[in-house]
């Protein structure tokens, strides 16, 4: 049975963002720098991740409260142990549209098979150069693109629907903006330019290294012709756009130049179990030791629905009106983009 609730802003809630592990095997400049994420930082014991059944029987509450969709993500997922085991889950929890995982893509060559059996059909790998050097640079252990790009060749041939999410800094990888498009629109997969984002405290965030979705339009329409798509779906975060001479699409994830937040429908858990109603929020609400003092179903669905129906975040829009006073935010890796 559903009760669905809405937020302040009268935004119901449909989306969970599952953060699986903290960890990741990159080491991004703009989300876990080396500076920052060394060799003795402290990520989360075991013990302190959401077990697989605990991360069921929350979803199944937030599914009661009117969630359909639900992302798996990280850090980088894939680093979760027979993390296959917990997509057949989700999909058998009735009243689930859609599941998706967002990637690097590093260990799609092991994986994608087993995901794919498990009931996983779509993938979001986040790809931000073809050029070798930059792209080595950019993730911070000097990875190939050949990898990612072998990967995910294999997973579009097992039948996974792939888009690619790739963040454009200035100065860092716009050279990259029309070989990465040409080479997708190529082999019709999605490819989603998105804008860099003041998130977590530690990537060096300035207006200034952002290229906004006009610049990047701008580039790409300087070579093909692209015509607007409508919204995808309620919630849908990339503008969609198509390339006029084929049926490639291309998107814009414009959280900096123009905010979304009034169609916010998502809500995030991270992987020590927190609830956060923002990308940009500072504080979680802690629902692992509830579920491990013995909180019962309907305790836990009434703290949930509380915290949503007293949710006013619009971190975007705010910043855009320059009201955002600056705060101390949860960092990407860890709150799970
Ligand atoms: P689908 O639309 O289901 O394919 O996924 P998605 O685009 O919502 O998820 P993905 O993990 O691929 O995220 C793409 C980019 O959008 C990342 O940079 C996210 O951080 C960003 N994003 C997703 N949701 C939000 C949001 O609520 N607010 C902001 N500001 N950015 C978001
Ligand atoms: N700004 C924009 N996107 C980011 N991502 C990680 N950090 C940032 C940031 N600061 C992207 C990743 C991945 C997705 C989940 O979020 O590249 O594709
Ligand atoms: Fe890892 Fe993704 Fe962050 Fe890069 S953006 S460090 S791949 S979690
Ligand atoms: Fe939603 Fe917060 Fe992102 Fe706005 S800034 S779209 S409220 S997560």
């Amino acid at each position: 049975t559903t009760t669905p609730i809405t937020d302040q802003l009268r935004r119901p809630i449909r989306d969970l963002r599952i953060s699986v592990t903290d960890r990741c095997n990159f080491r991004c400049t703009y989300c876990m720098p080396k500076e920052v994420f060394g060799d003795n930082y402290a990520f989360m014991p075991a013990r302190e991740l959401l077990s697989f059944e605990e991360i069921l029987r929350l979803s199944r509450l937030f599914v009661s409260l009117g969630v359909v969709k639900i992302r798996l993500t990280g850090g980088e997922p894939l680093l979760r142990s027979n993390l296959h085991e917990l997509v057949s889950e989700i999909r058998s929890i009735d009243g689930i549209e859609d599941i998706g995982l967002t990637t690097n893509g590093v260990f799609l060559g092991q994986q994608a098979k087993g995901l794919y059996s498990a009931g996983l059909r779509r993938l979001n790998i986040s790809l931000d150069a073809l050029d070798p050097e930059i792209f080595g640079k950019m993730n911070g252990r000097g990875t190939k693109p050949s990898l990612i790009l072998r990967n995910i060749d294999q997973a579009r041939d097992l039948g996974f629907e792939i888009k690619i999410n790739m963040v454009v800094q200035k100065g860092v990888n716009e050279s990259e903006i029309l070989p990465m498009a040409a080479y997708f629109k190529e082999r019709n997969i999605t490819l989603r330019f998105i804008e860099f984002m003041d998130v977590g405290n530690d990537n060096g965030w300035s207006l200034a290294k952002v290229v906004t979705k006009r610049d990047i339009l701008e580039s790409v329409q300087s070579v093909y012709e692209l015509e607007a798509l409508g919204l995808a779906s309620q919630g849908e975060v990339a503008q969609r756009y198509r390339y006029k001479d084929c049926q490639t699409e291309v998107g814009f994830i414009t959280s900096v130049s123009e905010s979304f937040c009034s169609s916010c429908t998502r809500a995030r858990l991270s992987s020590d179990g927190k609830f956060y109603t923002c990308l940009f929020a500072s504080k979680g609400t802690d629902l692992r030791t509830l579920l491990r003092n013995g909180a019962d179903n309907s305790m836990l669905m009434s703290v949930i629905k509380d915290i949503w129906e007293l949710r006013g975040d619009r971190y975007s829009d705010e910043r855009q009106e320059q009201s955002a006073a600056s705060r101390n935010k949860i960092s990407m890796s860890y709150i799970g983009g």
